[in-house]
């Protein structure tokens, strides 16, 4: 696999494994395909191999636009581009359906026309919906499809028309579904990065409901490691749970990080719960590690301080990205405004 079309490679996981191929494949070029919405950021793909990193703006679900971007020989499409966000899915659905459900086929649709010898659809947990609390119940790969956000319904809509387009044209295809992601470059409207950072500007972090909800955490890199290693071994066809047996309420990851943050638990405030909550996610992730021989290198110790030093140490990006900022150094960069068309 030597040239690769990753989508939403701006994004927080899209960039991780972009540095990841990059670093491990001395021999592949990437184009990275991102529309660089709100979550898409610039800043996230700095000191890149300009030679081997080829940054195109374009939308999933313009099918013109992915024709246009993507090179006759493209190897494999490695598909990150999504909505990602539960509670903005709640808001409003419609970018959801647009970008998770019809850009999936879109891409489906130009990896037959390219011939592309592989499809990764990187998926998610939630498409399985919530696990009871106290039970031993884990996600496995035929966990059956329950979702239960707006978000995760889309995710599931798109798994279907993934198999849809192995079953009925023999397009070969991976679908990877993972946990809960932590690590740098995380838009700070997700737990951890919001967390982190308003704890480090002293302000309040808001727990929905009575924070008890369990999430079960993997670092970014282990999950690209994952990913990696389905695109290369995996099976056609088939779907692989992705997650390090690593359950936390949402409460102890709050409380771990600002006790690692030195900062007070009084900054805690429990909010109105999201609607819809699910209660627990938990992977079992046994098919992976037998057939794709993989296992995670971080611990939840080691994985949270190097996030934690992250955001320390990179409060530029934060502000930045708090700020809006870098939408502006993309208007100079490349004398449009992001979101603009
Ligand atoms: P993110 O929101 O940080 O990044 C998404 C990227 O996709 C952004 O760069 C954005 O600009 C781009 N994008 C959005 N709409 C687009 C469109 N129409 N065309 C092209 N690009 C578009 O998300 P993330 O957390 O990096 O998640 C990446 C993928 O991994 C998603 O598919 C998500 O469902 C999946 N996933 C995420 C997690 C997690 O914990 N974050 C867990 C499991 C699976
Ligand atoms: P999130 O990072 O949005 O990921 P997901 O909804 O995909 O699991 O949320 C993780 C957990 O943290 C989830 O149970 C909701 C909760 N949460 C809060 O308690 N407060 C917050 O401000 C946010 C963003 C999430």
């Amino acid at each position: 696999m030597r040239t690769l079309f990753v989508t939403g490679g701006a994004g927080f996981i899209g960039s991780a494994f972009v540095r990841l191929v990059l670093d491990e494949l001395p021999s592949c070029e990437v184009t990275n395909f991102d529309a660089l919405t709100y979550a898409g950021n610039p800043d996230n793909l700095t000191g890149l191999d300009a030679s081997r990193h080829h940054f195109v703006r374009g939308d999933i679900a313009d099918r013109e636009a992915v024709r246009a971007a993507m090179a006759e020989n493209t190897d494999a499409i490695i598909n990150f581009a999504a909505e990602s966000h539960v509670d903005r899915s709640i808001t409003s659905a419609d970018e959801f359906l647009r970008t998770n459900v019809v850009g999936t086929q879109v891409l489906l649709d130009a990896a037959r026309e390219r011939k592309v010898r592989r499809f990764v659809q990187v998926s998610t947990d939630e498409v399985m919906g919530s696990l009871p609390e106290d039970g031993n119940a884990y996600f496995t790969e035929n966990s059956p499809y329950e979702p239960n956000s707006p978000y995760a319904a889309s995710k599931a809509a798109a798994e279907h028309l993934v198999r849809a387009a192995h079953h009925t044209f023999s397009l070969d295809t991976v679908t990877t579904r993972c946990g809960n992601n932590y690590g740098p470059r995380q838009f700070p409207e997700k737990l951890i990065p919001l967390v982190i950072s308003n704890a480090l500007h002293d302000e309040t972090v808001p727990v929905y409901g009575d924070g008890r909800n369990v999430r079960d955490w993997i670092y970014v890199e282990d999950h690209c490691r994952a990913i990696l290693h389905a695109l290369e071994k995996g099976q056609s066809g088939a779907i692989y749970n992705i997650g390090a047996r690593n359950e936390c309420r949402n409460i102890e990851v709050v409380e771990a990080i600002l006790n690692k943050l030195g900062k007070p638990l009084s900054l805690i405030r429990y909010v109105k719960d999201r609607l819809g909550h699910d209660r627990r996610y938990a992977i079992d992730p046994a098919k992976t590690e037998a057939e794709l021989g993989w296992l995670p290198l971080e611990t939840w110790e080691s994985g949270l301080r190097k996030t934690i030093d992250w955001y320390k140490e990179n409060s530029e990006w934060i502000a930045r990205t708090r700020s809006g900022a870098y939408r502006e150094f993309y208007a100079r960069q490349y004398g449009t405004e992001v979101g603009a068309d």
